[in-house]
């Protein structure tokens, strides 16, 4: 069956939506306000799914995608809808996400850069069949297919001349690319952290072996010789039949261990292993509104920075508190939060290197501010529980996944929390996620023990 619809908004995951007697339809590809036809694929009970025919009418915010592998590439799922309009979509997709609060969600604040704005790059290595040439590049969507990209316009040029090295002299050292089904084959991914402060580039080449062979060090070698961008060689082992990119087994070959980053003037070390946000610059409006909401609301409170990676919160908001303590459950991140805490001359901060919501079940003190940032999953109800407990003033949850972050909220309302404010960064241009950072209000006369 064929339909004619019109695209009413973006769903979450960057489909369209249209309605067709009352019943919801998803097509992929389209913008808001397009007028298209779309072949019925699969009728559920509560909502279709349309494939996209033709436009019938373009919508006036689709734009060129001014990537040439936008079309077949899965990382920039919304590159063809203008930017600004993307912002007002990843907005509607918030207040979706937020309606059963009573709450205003502010303007999305843009990424600084919507070019070269991505500094952390982890490319799967595979190679063909036949002639053995080494592919690099992202996955097509939904599948394992890899689009071999030469030219990536949303991360560093020098990513692609690294990358394009390692795709040529790759084979003179007799490095295969790996074959995920057979799970043989040396080279998994190349993951390369990009300073945007000193352009300087640690990479990572994370290899399916337990044990460095001899040519992958000769090819170590021969990367940091032909870059003086490359600061640093290092490689991962990783040989077990997993999704997850990086083991924590990284060992340093030649030249330094981590990228330097300023944010709000803290200078930061970040490593292979450590956690720091992809999009630095458009981070750094985020620490700023935190840091100016606490300097505004607070004299020099006590903060709790949890799940707090390499502490960035933590330290970029030392100079406006009293005493920060810092969790988080990587070591490596501890150990280079501390070392910045030394190199910034950064003394009133306390490091915990444990599982947050343990740490909040046995801490003793109570913080004025509590700042939460967990990964995509969300805190658990305990952890939520316990950060009411802790906290006497705000907490500030930091989120990139707006479905658990609501789910979050509702737990933390439930118990008599406020949602004072919810305002959206983007971090992550032409896709559909985004970064939300809600303040609470702890509200200590309502909250329900
Ligand atoms: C989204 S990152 C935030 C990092 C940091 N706030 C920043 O802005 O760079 C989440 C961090 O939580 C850490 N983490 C995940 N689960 C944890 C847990 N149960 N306890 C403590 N830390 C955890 C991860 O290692 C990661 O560094």
């Amino acid at each position: 069956m064929e339909l004619d619809l019109t695209i009413e908004k973006l769903a979450s995951d960057g489909r369209g939506i249209s309605h067709h007697d009352g019943v919801v339809v998803f097509i992929d590809k389209t913008c808001p306000q397009d007028i298209i036809r779309a072949k019925i694929v699969k009728q559920n009970k509560s909502y279709w799914i349309g494939e996209l025919v033709e436009i019938i009418e373009k919508s006036p915010h689709r734009v060129k995608p001014f990537c040439p592998m936008q079309n077949v590439c899965g990382a920039c799922q919304i590159q063809y809808i203008d930017y600004n309009y993307q912002l007002e979509c990843k907005r509607e997709i918030v207040k979706d996400s937020m309606r059963e609060f009573d709450i205003e969600i502010e303007p999305v604040e843009p990424s600084p850069q919507i070019k070269e704005f991505r500094h952390k790059i982890q490319y799967p290595i595979r190679q063909t069949q036949v002639s053995k040439r080494i592919l690099a590049g992202y996955f097509k969507p939904k599948s394992h297919d890899i689009v071999n990209i030469k030219y990536c316009p949303i991360q560093p040029a020098i990513c692609d001349e690294i990358i394009d090295y390692i795709r040529e002299t790759a084979p003179i050292y007799k490095i295969e690319g790996y074959d995920e089904k057979k799970h043989q084959g040396l080279l998994r991914h190349v993951v390369i952290r990009s300073s945007a402060k000193t352009g300087g580039n640690l990479v990572v080449l994370v290899i399916n072996s337990d044990k460095i062979p001899e040519r992958i060090k000769d090819f170590a070698q021969k990367l940091i010789d032909r870059f003086d961008k490359i600061t640093g060689v290092g490689v991962n082992l990783n040989n077990k039949k997993t999704n997850l990119i990086l083991s924590d087994q990284t060992k340093i070959l030649f030249g330094k261990d981590h990228i330097e980053e300023d944010l709000c003037g803290v200078t930061f070390e970040i490593g292979a292993n450590t956690f720091f946000q992809v999009n630095p610059k458009s981070a750094e409006n985020i620490f700023r509104f935190v840091k100016e909401y606490i300097n505004d609301n607070f004299v020099k409170p006590t903060i709790l920075d949890a799940y707090a990676g390499i502490s960035a919160f933590g330290l970029v908001m030392a100079n406006v508190a009293k005493e920060v303590t810092s969790v988080e459950e990587n070591p490596h991140s501890v150990e280079m939060a501390k070392t910045t805490a030394k190199k910034n001359g950064i003394t009133n901060i306390k490091f915990f290197c444990e599982d947050s919501e343990k740490f909040f079940d046995t801490v003793s003190e109570k913080f004025d501010v509590t700042i939460l940032d967990p990964p995509r999953k969300g805190c658990s109800e305990k952890s939520l529980e316990y950060a009411l407990n802790i906290t006497k003033s705000k907490i500030i949850y930091v989120s990139c996944n707006p479905s658990t972050l609501s789910r979050d909220l509702k737990y933390l309302t439930s118990k008599g929390a406020k949602i004072e404010r919810l305002k959206p960064f983007d971090m992550f241009c032409h896709t559909t996620h985004i970064e939300n950072v809600a303040i609470i209000d702890v509200n200590p006369n309502n909250y329900k023990k």
